[in-house]
């Protein structure tokens, strides 16, 4: 029996709450969120555009994929460390910008920073937080975090908040460009999903009549803020502004992947942004190894959406991912236990990647390659 059944059976039978019992595997996580997050808050973090067909294909696609395990190659030592833009993390393992951590937690991404920051990875801060940049920072004053990037018909807001992050220390912008308008998730519109009055936007505060002027809103945040006719000439823009490496956040194509070198940016995030904007994209993971191919190590790529075990981990690295990002995981962490939930979390994954590694012969992350992949023949 697995220990998730056993857990479920014990539950029912005995009424022993799910906190009290031992977080084994992210599911776990998922479990317990589910179970106590409201349904709105439940429905908004799990959301999908239209059917959830690449929502869920981002979990399925790793499950196609078999590993070639080496053996007899000495695994009493393992080092799962690696590097992202020159920087040293733990692991490579972040965590992906998501809105609205205080309605997990009410510590929200203050919580969240210190989680990570205990686990010394990188955390990539949304745009769309409820605590604001300042308030993350001084949490969690030695964290290394990149800043998630929207681009505002307004373009002094996006300025701003550039000059911002800058100046507080954020080590690089991930500019996401996979929502010029946002997907079509069908239970937000079913529970009229927004941000109940309590919570802000925190780094919008100050810019109010932005807000007010707002004709109609999308989940409490006016629905014209964003620009959707940004375009390539507006990395030019961005690189202007800030000494910042830019990350593309939302790459799914090899065309894209070399426009983006051409132009000149650090690194890209393959993404369909959790599979809640283009339904019927590919999951991530499929779309990796043609991105890797055309980039050919000019500048690092890291994948998001669907990562929940260590072998996952394993599996996208060894298709050349250099790191990967964990949006929804890191959310069910906060609404478990804030800060301590993240943590845990990212040490159930590394616990999980380190053991992966071993067992397929790999001692330390740079021997960790293509060859450990066979797509299985079905
Ligand atoms: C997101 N994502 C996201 N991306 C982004 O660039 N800015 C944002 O504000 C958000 N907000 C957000 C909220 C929620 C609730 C989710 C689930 C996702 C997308 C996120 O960065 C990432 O691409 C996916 O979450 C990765 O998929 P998994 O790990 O959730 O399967």
């Amino acid at each position: 029996m697995s220990t998730s059944c056993k857990r479920d059976h014990i539950s029912h039978r005995e009424g022993i709450r799910c906190a009290e019992m031992a977080m084994v595997c992210l599911t776990d996580f998922e479990e317990y969120a589910k179970e106590h997050l409201s349904k709105a808050t439940w429905d908004y973090y799990a959301a999908g555009a239209d059917e959830c067909c690449t929502r869920d294909d981002n979990l399925l696609a790793y499950k196609r994929i078999r590993l070639r395990p080496r053996i007899l190659r000495d695994v009493s030592v393992s080092d799962t460390r690696t590097t992202v833009q020159g920087t040293e993390i733990s692991f490579p393992v972040g965590i992906a910008p998501t809105a609205f951590h205080c309605l997990a937690w009410h510590e929200g991404e203050m919580a969240t920073a210190r989680g990570t920051e205990a686990v010394n990875t990188c955390y990539i801060t949304s745009t769309y937080s409820t605590c604001s940049v300042e308030e993350i920072v001084a949490a969690a004053p030695n964290g290394y975090r990149w800043f998630q990037l929207y681009v505002y018909r307004d373009r002094k807001l996006s300025e701003s908040i550039v000059h911002r992050v800058e100046a507080l220390g954020y080590k690089a912008l991930v500019l996401t460009v996979d929502v010029p308008y946002t997907g079509k998730r069908r239970n937000d519109i079913r529970n009229q999903f927004k941000l109940p009055p309590h919570l802000k936007v925190k780094n919008f505060d100050g810019v109010i009549q932005v807000m007010e002027a707002a004709s109609s809103e999308e989940y409490g945040i006016p629905s014209n803020t964003l620009d959707p006719s940004i375009s390539w000439k507006d990395v030019y823009w961005l690189q202007s502004l800030t000494r910042l490496p830019i990350i593309i956040k939302g790459i799914l194509t090899k065309e894209d992947a070399e426009l983006a070198v051409e132009h000149g940016v650090q690194g890209i995030i393959v993404s369909n942004h959790g599979g809640r904007q283009l339904d019927g994209g590919p999951a991530t993971i499929d779309a990796l190894s043609e991105i890797v191919d055309t980039v050919q190590g000019r500048i690092e790529v890291y994948l998001d959406g669907g990562i929940r075990t260590g072998s996952d981990v394993l599996k996208a690295v060894a298709l050349g991912a250099k790191c990967v990002f964990i949006g929804r995981p890191a959310v069910w962490g906060l609404a478990y236990k804030g800060e301590e939930g993240v943590r845990e979390v990212l040490q159930i994954l590394n616990d999980e990647f380190r053991l992966s590694m071993a067992l397929s012969g790999c001692r330390n992350v740079a021997e960790i390659n293509r060859n450990l992949i066979q797509f299985s023949k079905q």
